[in-house]
């Protein structure tokens, strides 16, 4: 990729990642991603903010080729995808010196053997002058770890937000050309990675919004050159309102499971709630996430293995409770052989999830009419509990 101008004298270095499919081993990438670095040039001295993966070394420093000077390294974030070529980068810059948080201290020393005197701690709020241009530090800290920074650089009205606002999307564009496809995969990593901190990013918001901005440079996907949708999103996402939907994870082996889900969906359907159904053999893990970013309510739907919840949903219910959604509600549906426990499992599951209980169905062998009787019943619980609270938006 070839460096290219986004602000004059701030060029984007983009590594673009077209072939990765799986982020930390967990997190699936149906459209690639992207690691940005922002070489910023003043009239008196030169940083450059954050770098990339480096499974793509070669991308940066060939954008980096005609770059003699480097006066700043910036560490936004110490995840290695933006700073685990910041060793390479400190040698080829001898002179240079890596500005990073507090707390990123440590975590620059203890993951990548940074030596403390090429370090450099800025305050929240403390300012590095290039000259004509100003690099101000805003500490924004668990986005998503505890030592996250951005760059805001005031002349320029551009805001460096590491992985705040970003969205894991491989493309050629720098700028935002599709605004829906970039909400979608902003959304999708706001709920992989972003949703546990709702309430620190709540309030990182609202500072990085007091600044003067007309541009955010996330280090994940295209650059926002139009930035109000994004924000606005971020500020939805992390509000304390729901939506009238539902997310229901599924299995079924034998087919009485599915058969309880298929009728559950349709009675609340009828009902006017919002279904997102996953069959977890089959489903995308980031979908799911993205689902409960907005969902009221959770209904785990297990057959019984070993008298066990199946592995399927032993595994989705730990992914629920790890990204911890503001849904308030769940149920647990499914079916058995002869004995069965997996409601108090999947219960077990998702401590982190202070939600009320609806009802629970479980079902020795194939549904009966008396077992469609109950998912109705649980249909109008749910369809009750979202019309009587407030935080559920009412289409
Ligand atoms: Fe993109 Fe938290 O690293």
């Amino acid at each position: 990729m070839t460096a290219r101008e986004i602000k004059p004298g701030v060029h984007a270095i983009a590594s673009v990642h077209w072939e990765r499919r799986l982020f930390d081993s967990l997190i699936p990438l149906p459209d690639g991603t992207s690691y940005n670095a922002y070489l910023v040039k003043g009239s008196a001295a030169t940083a450059l903010v954050d770098t990339t993966d480096p499974d793509l070394r070669n991308d940066l420093l060939d954008q980096l080729a005609d770059v003699a000077t480097v006066d700043y390294l910036v560490s936004n974030h110490t995840e290695q995808d933006h700073s685990g070529l910041l060793p390479e980068l400190m040698a080829r810059y001898p002179k240079a010196v890596l500005l990073c948080s507090a707390k990123a201290q440590d975590l620059l020393s203890t993951h990548l053997g940074i030596p403390a005197e090429r370090l450099r701690v800025v305050k929240d709020g403390e300012e590095v002058s290039l000259g004509d241009k100003t690099l101000r530090f805003v500490y924004t800290p668990w986005v998503h770890w505890p030592e996250t920074m951005c760059t805001y650089v005031p002349e320029s009205k551009l805001l460096f937000s590491c992985d705040f606002f970003g969205s894991h999307l491989a493309t050629s564009d720098i700028f935002v050309t599709d605004k829906a496809q970039t909400l979608r995969a902003a959304k999708r990593y706001f709920a992989e990675i972003m949703m546990p901190f709702r309430a620190a990013i709540q309030g990182n918001l609202k500072k990085v919004e007091a600044l003067d901005f007309d541009m955010i440079a996330p280090s994940h996907g295209p650059v926002y050159d139009d930035p109000a949708f994004i924000v606005e999103a971020y500020r939805e996402w992390t509000s304390p309102k729901l939506r009238n939907e539902v997310c229901l994870p599924y299995v079924s082996m034998h087919g009485s499971t599915k058969l309880m889900v298929h009728h559950l969906v349709d009675a609340l359907v009828k009902r006017g709630v919002k279904v997102h159904a996953f069959e977890l053999t089959v489903t995308d893990i980031g979908d799911l996430a993205m689902s409960l970013v907005d969902a009221a309510t959770l209904i785990a739907a297990t057959p019984t293995v070993h008298v066990g919840a199946h592995p399927a949903i032993y595994y989705a219910s730990y992914i629920a409770n790890m990204v911890r959604p503001k849904l308030k509600y769940a149920a647990v549906i499914g079916s058995y052989g002869w004995a069965s426990k997996a409601v108090d499992q999947v219960a077990g599951q998702i401590p982190n999830l202070k939600v009320q209980i609806l009802g629970t169905v479980m079902q020795k062998g194939l549904p009966t009419a008396e077992t469609y009787a109950k998912l109705d019943e649980l249909a109008d619980a749910v369809a009750k509990a979202h019309a009587d609270d407030p935080d559920v938006v009412k289409d």
